[in-house]
């Protein structure tokens, strides 16, 4: 890549080779082409063999009528594939797997499943999303919930005796809602050893894998939630409009539109008909099937090798700098592919503005956090060292 600020990017560090994968995967985006991509911590850019297979199922499935209930039938199967893919990623079972449009909407079924009263509470961190602030906050003025919040930026130990604390002192909670990786700062928070301690006080958990599921190998099984949920069109490479919840106990899902038992005979309800009514996404889908398929092709274990080389690049290199603090936990297993820092000591105008002109001036697209306030980098498979230092070199000059 040229150098537009005139600075020499980083030389190549040992264990930075251009692994052989990445040349052909990186040509399935054609986005990149046009901009430094680094926001797959909001939606993924599209890939060829994953828009292919999403106009594919809209033409087919536009067909329908033309074509008859043989193909409506093959269209329906189809799209089911994508569910039985996901099960085995995640090492659960399709029948515990239930599509929605978007996590904060999963989300939402989720916080259902308890018939919230006055004076219950529910626990969670202070490093939780938007949408999970929101249903908190409406639960709150709608049904007198309180909250319980547990900080989450202090390592995990300091965490888990906090959540261990507040489950002690708060008789009354009714489940606990926490992010695997915090969309905040990339933490990754101790999720499997949190549901340990919740279960030993009768407390469901949720987990919201939104930011972890398709950046590194996920075990919803072993992790042992009670329910997950997530998103396809983050890192799992989907079109836009599609998350999914998983519950461990089918039957116990409750749902405002459960279809009758009797439907088709089976004996288990899965999630499908727990929340899934009518017509739905099933090019997004199918879509979401092609990006497991392409998640596959490299490796999921590949994929976070390759991510954490170039994270630490990002780290190494923030920290050379003046002006900028990561605030990212560092080293393997504590983070993955999201890097967050300040600008000006967090000053909220003066992060905006280096988003804002990072966007104008070199095409470099990356978030503005605001709870923080940092700037957040989300790199994925497909970026380079390259880009890496396209931003490095970026920020250097804004900071001269
Ligand atoms: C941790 C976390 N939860 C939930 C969401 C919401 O996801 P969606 O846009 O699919 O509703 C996000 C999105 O950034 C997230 O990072």
């Amino acid at each position: 890549m040229s150098d537009p600020l005139g600075v020499e990017p980083r030389p190549a560090a040992p264990g930075d080779a251009i692994p052989d994968w990445l040349p052909s995967f990186r040509a399935e985006f054609p986005l990149l082409r046009r901009l430094t991509y680094l926001q797959t911590g909001s939606l993924s850019p599209l890939a060829a063999s994953v828009r292919a297979a999403t106009i594919d199922m809209l033409d087919d499935a536009g067909s329908v009528r033309l074509a008859g209930q043989q193909d409506f039938a093959a269209c329906h199967q189809r799209a089911e594939a994508a569910r039985a893919h996901l099960a085995a990623f995640l090492n659960v079972r399709p029948e515990q797997i239930g599509w929605t449009s978007n996590t904060s909407l999963a989300l939402r079924h989720a916080l259902d499943q308890v018939d919230w009263q006055s004076g219950n509470v529910l626990i969670s961190s202070d490093t939780e999303h938007v949408g999970t602030r929101a249903a908190r906050d409406g639960l709150a003025a709608r049904s007198g919930v309180r909250h319980a919040i547990v900080p989450a930026c202090d390592g995990d130990d300091a965490f888990l005796s906090a959540f261990a604390a507040t489950l002690a002192r708060e008789p009354d909670a009714r489940m606990a809602l926490l992010s695997h990786v915090s969309c905040q700062d990339g933490r990754r928070l101790p999720v499997k050893e949190a549901v340990c301690l919740a279960h030993r006080a009768g407390v469901p958990v949720l987990v919201d894998a939104a930011q972890s599921i398709g950046q590194f190998p996920v075990d919803v099984t072993d992790i042992g939630c009670d329910w997950c949920v997530g998103s396809g069109h983050k890192w799992l490479l989907s079109p836009p409009g599609l998350a999914y919840l998983i519950a461990k106990d089918v039957r116990a899902f409750r749902s405002r539109f459960l279809l009758p038992a009797s439907i088709d005979g089976t004996s288990e309800e899965p999630m499908g008909r727990r929340l899934e009514v009518g017509i739905e996404g099933w090019a997004t889908r199918a879509g979401l099937d092609a990006g497991l398929t392409l998640l596959a092709s490299i490796g999921l274990d590949e994929i976070e090798r390759h991510v954490a080389i170039l994270s630490d690049r990002l780290r190494d290199g923030l920290a050379a700098l003046p002006g900028y603090e990561v605030v990212t936990p560092r080293g393997r297993g504590a983070s993955s592919g999201i890097t967050s820092f300040t600008v000006a000591g967090g000053d909220p105008g003066a992060t905006r503005a280096v988003v804002d002109t990072l966007w104008d001036r070199e095409r470099i697209f990356v978030k503005y956090q605001p709870e923080r306030p940092v700037v957040r980098v989300s790199v994925a498979a497909f970026n380079t060292a390259e880009e890496i230092d396209h931003l490095l070199v970026a920020l250097e000059s804004l900071s001269a």
